[in-house]
């Protein structure tokens, strides 16, 4: 055993600074790839997955957060409402839940290629709907703010802040 994924994972940070750099295309496409592997409920595949790397488009996404982060490059994951799965019992949907997997593996991936990211859910839902001209089914999740690294990133203190193993997990029974 070699550790190799839970070593990508403690390596992992919340990137908030970048050098210009958009992406390349060919990163562009692995991300999107790693983003079509994960898994979704009954395989529905709802994600819809706006990529936002043009001067104009990061223009346009800096009216909608605070949290852009002078990010070069973003990628808004978006389910579509009339694709997902729903449980029959209390008809909750999937959507949320297979776009976060989505981004996960989408975000694994960049840090994989050496491409930090952020995830952001403080966007302004309204705002974003207007300015990427999103249609009423189709709903905005999580947004991955990304670029390379500036020299001076940095890791927030919130990264090395974890609640004890026993706080998080029970055996048998709650
Ligand atoms: C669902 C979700 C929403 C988040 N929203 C924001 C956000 O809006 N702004 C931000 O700066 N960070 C956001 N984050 C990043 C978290 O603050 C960060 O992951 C956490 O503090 C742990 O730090 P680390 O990612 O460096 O390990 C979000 C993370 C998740 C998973």
């Amino acid at each position: 055993m070699n550790d190799e994924f839970l070593k990508l994972a403690e390596k992992r940070y919340s990137v908030r600074k970048f050098t210009d750099k958009h992406l390349e295309q060919e990163k562009i496409d692995k991300i999107l790839k790693a983003g079509m592997l994960a898994p979704t409920g009954c395989n529905n595949q709802p994600q819809r997955i706006l990529v936002i790397n043009s001067d104009d488009s990061i223009q346009r996404l800096r009216k909608c957060t605070k949290c852009h982060f002078d990010a070069p490059t973003a990628m808004l994951v978006c389910y579509n409402k009339n694709e997902c799965w729903t449980r029959k019992y209390d008809g909750k949907t999937c959507g949320v839940a297979d776009a976060c997997i989505v981004t996960t593996h989408m975000m694994l991936e960049a840090e994989e290629l050496g491409i930090g990211t952020t995830w952001v859910m403080h966007f302004i839902p309204e705002a974003v709907r207007c300015e990427f001209e999103i249609p009423d089914n189709i709903e905005p999740v999580a947004l991955l703010v990304m670029g390379y690294p500036a020299e001076d990133a940095e890791p927030s203190p919130l990264h090395t802040e974890f609640r004890p193993m026993e706080e998080l997990v029970v055996y048998d029974k709650f």
